[in-house]
């Protein structure tokens, strides 16, 4: 079997900054250099002080500290690494496109492209290339096509390894990961490289599960994890409103239905939407896959799951302007949380971004408070909608630092993110200051009714 002893991975981002750490950590005899077109991020991956690497995920900094600079290195130089190594990881990002054919749906697989190019251009011996980042199914193919085009002799063997590691869980996901999948094909080079890889993961994971199959299965399992993920929590959302009507009690249903075994308690926690950069992205390339090969049906089914997610959305800034007397212009409402859960400094997709949006639209004046998410992130959302102008956006909408203060006078708080210092603030003090009858809308459903209705305030919890 080949073994590997210089790995390459291009992007260092959430997954490939997190998951070469990991790999690098626990195969110490392996030199895992990640490398990136974006300078400013590779700085940050280098930098002396921990606290200020470029994605925050709880177990991270541990162990980039102990790795980095021995055999775990962060760089721009692309080629040299793609080189050197005998297995090359593309990591990089594939969202959804935003022009052409299949905008809005279909993936952006312009950067993929750039790397397999890359690749090509710079490798002088034969090199395994891993599909990390997520990828319409038969993309490999197309991989293979610009990398056997290149006349230099050199043998490619394209592997599928999806990852399905969770923002805020990152490190604790890629540890004791469920399974590791590896799609690859079946030719006796197919095979050692698929193995190779799997002699990586088996440093630290029982062989049981780290699961091998053909490409094309591999790369469509990770649309289909992440479609599943996504229709649990549309699934229960929907129920959220239907509870809202009929004094059912939504966390009283996930109970009861997730203790039948086949339905298992997970991910049924309802909520203000999901968000992140994967689950809508991943679903609309699904179901522009169905569309493209005329199974409309299928389409129709998958894209319900994101109809309802918008509705969720929707739903819950519906429910502060109604519940706020049908107006809140000039109101001041504090939003809780801008994150797209919590333990992450990520906002991609984040359904913070929608509410604010549409509680903008009717003058509110918010303030935002996410202990991870900083300033310009924020209104770079928000301009990226393009609803309003910047200077808008700047004017009726500030960040503060300070979650109580920011609660003196205020009509309203939105909880958006389910941040567990949330659960912790001195709710008497926060009721105390703001303007009576004083409205709290818990869109994650963390804080204590009881406690909250013995305060005083107009407490209203998501799905019940
Ligand atoms: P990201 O945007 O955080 O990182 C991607 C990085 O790739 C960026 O830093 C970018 O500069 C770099 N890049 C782009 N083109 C490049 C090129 N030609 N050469 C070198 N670097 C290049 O993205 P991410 O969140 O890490 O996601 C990467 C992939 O993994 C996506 O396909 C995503 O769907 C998938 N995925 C993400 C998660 C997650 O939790 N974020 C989980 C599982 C899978
Ligand atoms: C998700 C998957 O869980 C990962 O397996 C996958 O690798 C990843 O997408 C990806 O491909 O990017 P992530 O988006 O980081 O991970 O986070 P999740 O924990 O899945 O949460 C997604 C969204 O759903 C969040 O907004 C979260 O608040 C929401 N959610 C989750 C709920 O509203 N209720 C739940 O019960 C669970």
């Amino acid at each position: 079997m080949k073994t590997i002893t210089k790995i390459c991975c291009i992007g260092a981002g959430y997954v490939g900054g997190p998951t070469m750490s990991v790999i690098a950590n626990k195969c110490p005899e392996i030199q895992v250099t990640v490398v990136d077109i974006n300078k400013d991020r590779i700085d940050q991956w280098n930098t002396e002080n921990l606290d200020t690497l470029p994605i925050y995920e709880p177990g991270l900094k541990e162990i980039v500290a102990e790795s980095r600079g021995k055999n775990l290195f962060f760089s721009t130089d692309v080629d040299t690494a793609i080189d050197e190594a005998q297995m090359i990881f593309i990591s990089v990002n594939t969202p959804t496109k935003t022009y052409g054919k299949g905008k809005g749906q279909a993936a952006d697989l312009k950067y993929i492209e750039l790397c397999a190019r890359n690749i090509a251009k710079v490798a002088k011996d034969d090199k395994i290339v891993v599909e990390k980042s997520t990828l319409p199914v038969r993309t490999a193919q197309a991989i293979q096509n610009i990398l056997e085009n290149t006349g230099n002799d050199v043998h490619f063997e394209i592997l599928s390894n999806p990852e399905f590691l969770a923002e805020g869980t990152a490190i604790e996901d890629l540890l004791h990961a469920d399974r590791v999948l590896i799609g690859g094909n079946d030719t006796p080079s197919g095979q050692e490289a698929k193995d190779a890889l799997s002699a990586v993961y088996e440093h630290w994971l029982p062989k049981e599960r780290i699961l091998q199959t053909n490409v094309w299965s591999s790369e469509l399992s990770k649309l289909v994890a992440n479609a599943f993920l996504a229709q649990r929590v549309s699934s229960i959302n929907t129920i959220s409103a239907l509870c809202e009507k009929t004094d059912a009690n939504v966390q009283e249903i996930s109970r009861a239905i997730g203790f039948d075994s086949r339905i298992g308690p997970k991910f049924l926690n309802a909520s203000v939407g999901f968000g992140g950069s994967c689950f809508q992205k991943d679903i609309l390339n699904l179901v522009y896959i169905a569309r493209s090969y005329g199974l409309n049906e299928v389409a129709d089914y998958w894209e319900q799951v994101i109809i309802a997610n918008d509705y969720q959305k929707r739903r819950f800034a519906g429910k502060i302007i109604s519940t706020l007397y049908n107006t809140v212009s000039g109101k001041k409402i504090v939003l809780y949380g801008w994150a797209f859960k919590k333990d992450t400094n990520d906002t991609r997709e984040s359904p913070a971004i929608a509410i604010a949006d549409a509680l903008l639209e009717e003058h509110a004046e918010l303030l935002v408070y996410d202990p991870k998410v900083k300033e310009d992130r924020i209104y770079a959302d928000l301009d990226y909608l393009g609803t309003r102008s910047p200077e808008e956006n700047r004017r009726l909408l500030k960040v503060t630092s300070d979650p109580i203060v920011a609660t003196k006078e205020a009509h309203a708080i939105a909880l958006l993110t389910e941040w567990d210092e949330f659960t912790a603030y001195d709710w008497q003090k926060i009721y105390d200051q703001m303007l009576k009858p004083a409205f709290v809308f818990d869109g994650r459903r963390i804080l204590d009714t009881a406690l909250m209705n013995e305060i005083g305030f107009n407490y209203y919890k998501i799905g019940e």
